[in-house]
């Protein structure tokens, strides 16, 4: 099951990197030039750092948000987790109070993963929070409190549907046959009406872009084209993006709706759980990189393969080095609560997004006429002209290479402490404190001439 996922996976990172058309021969769906998409995209890019939130009824069994794929449940075996869920400590306004304080500027919420269940008030199924214990529009609750405290709002809504009734069985779907021929597949599919789906699809994410204000993030997922897969066609993926932009005109919308022969079929590309290096491939384009703590992303209790902080660091900051966002990902337990793995981890990046956001926020990679010293990390905001190094390993002299007569100034970031250096021909030495300063990773902030 595990490779089947990985396969999936790897289907989508390939569905993000193909793009063999250039960009003056590929289609075009709406009129937008590039200067009004740039500003459509301002804060997002300013931003760089947001919080995923999974959250649905998988957080019960608490062994992978796929595990009705996994273990091939039916809706019947599904049943009692909806009977259960009772989300009793349910508190978004925590949720949202941590994710400021961890320095996330933007929160993207699971509205309906790919289980079927619907975190709101849908009036097109009974399969909603509502008629759960909850009793409550979850998802108005989120939108509420991440609004008040200034942290920009989005939905992710699963395209895939392994609940409702005319979403045809494929490769993917928990009741899927073993390699069955394609006469299987139609005799389990007897009845089932994609248009009625592709009509469901449409109605929810008009629920979901009208009745909740201004929504900042449209985060769809996903597509899987081929045999026993399903694509744009199924989704009328063209014009439901011309739907979706009608109605939020300002939204930023993922590219997995398998638009890519088009200019404007995405606003940014999704490689998920990929490592930093791999994410060099993406300089100059727009992207956003998800990210779990441990590996899945739903709440699962017994996943010990928890990232530490130095390595969550290295993934905001590296993606940032990059050029791109990183949106990092919470699963909630079944009780409405971020685990306290999760708490200690949110709250170790606040400690260091406190004294070092500027490194983050604005910041992109390094000019290329700055090379990369050993053991470290740049990144540059252009507006400002500082020039971000991140110490991955401390010690207290650091060569720069070939930087000598571009540097005004030197100091630590988190508190503004003057570092000296000297010059040794072309390159530059940074003379830094014997000991470490209490910071995970150090950040020397270079004033270029
Ligand atoms: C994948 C998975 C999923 C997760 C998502 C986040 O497509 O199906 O469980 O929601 O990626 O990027």
């Amino acid at each position: 099951m595990k490779k089947q996922i990985r396969q999936f996976a790897l289907l989508l990172l390939l569905g993000s990197t193909t793009v063999t058309l250039h960009a003056q021969e590929k289609k075009h769906i709406t009129s937008e030039t590039p200067a009004q998409k740039e500003k459509r995209m301002a804060w997002w890019t300013h931003d760089r750092f947001g919080m995923f939130i999974h959250w649905g009824l998988y957080a019960l069994p608490a062994r992978h948000e796929w595990v009705k794929h996994n273990e091939r449940l039916t809706n019947e075996q599904y049943q009692q987790y909806f009977d259960l869920f009772n989300p009793n400590q349910f508190d978004p306004v925590s949720w949202a109070k941590q994710a400021k304080a961890a320095g996330m500027k933007y929160a993207v919420l699971t509205t309906k993963h790919h289980e079927g269940f619907c975190l709101f008030d849908s009036k097109y199924t009974d399969y909603k929070a509502t008629n759960t214990k909850a009793k409550r529009d979850l998802v108005r609750e989120f939108v509420n409190a991440f609004r008040a405290e200034g942290i920009k709002v989005g939905f992710y809504y699963s395209l895939i549907d392994w609940h409702h009734p005319d979403f045809t069985i494929d490769g993917v779907h928990p009741q899927r046959p073993e390699n069955a021929s394609d006469s299987v597949y139609a005799r389990l599919n007897k009845g089932k009406d994609m248009n009625k789906y592709r009509q469901y699809l449409r109605n929810q994410i008009t629920e979901l872009l009208t009745q909740y204000g201004k929504i900042d993030i449209l985060w769809l997922d996903f597509s899987y084209p081929g045999k026993n897969g399903k694509g744009k066609d199924d989704w009328d993926a063209v014009n439901l993006l011309k739907m979706i932009r009608k109605q939020q005109p300002g939204i930023i919308v993922d590219n997995r709706l398998n638009l890519d022969e088009y200019e404007d079929g995405a606003d940014f590309l999704t490689p998920e759980q990929v490592k930093v290096e791999e994410l060099a491939q993406y300089r100059g384009k727009t992207w956003e990189t998800c990210q779990t703590f441990s590996g899945s992303w739903g709440y699962y209790r017994d996943e010990n393969s928890w990232k530490s902080t130095h390595q969550l660091l290295e993934l905001l900051i590296g993606s940032v080095s990059k050029g791109g966002n990183l949106i990092l990902n919470v699963g909630p337990t079944a009780r409405g609560v971020f685990d306290a793995r999760a708490q200690s981890a949110l709250g170790n990046i606040g400690t260091w997004m406190k004294g070092n956001s500027e490194s983050i926020y604005g910041c992109t990679y390094a000019p290329e006429n700055f090379k990369i010293p050993q053991n470290t990390m740049l990144t540059y905001n252009a507006t400002t002209r500082r020039l971000y190094v991140h110490l991955l390993a401390y010690n207290q002299r650091l060569e720069l290479p070939g930087y000598h007569g571009k540097v005004k100034y030197a100091q630590l970031l988190h508190d503004n402490s003057e570092v000296k250096f000297t010059a040794e021909g072309d390159n530059m030495i940074l003379h830094l404190p014997e000991k470490q300063p209490d910071m995970e990773i150090p950040v020397v902030e270079l004033v270029l001439n």
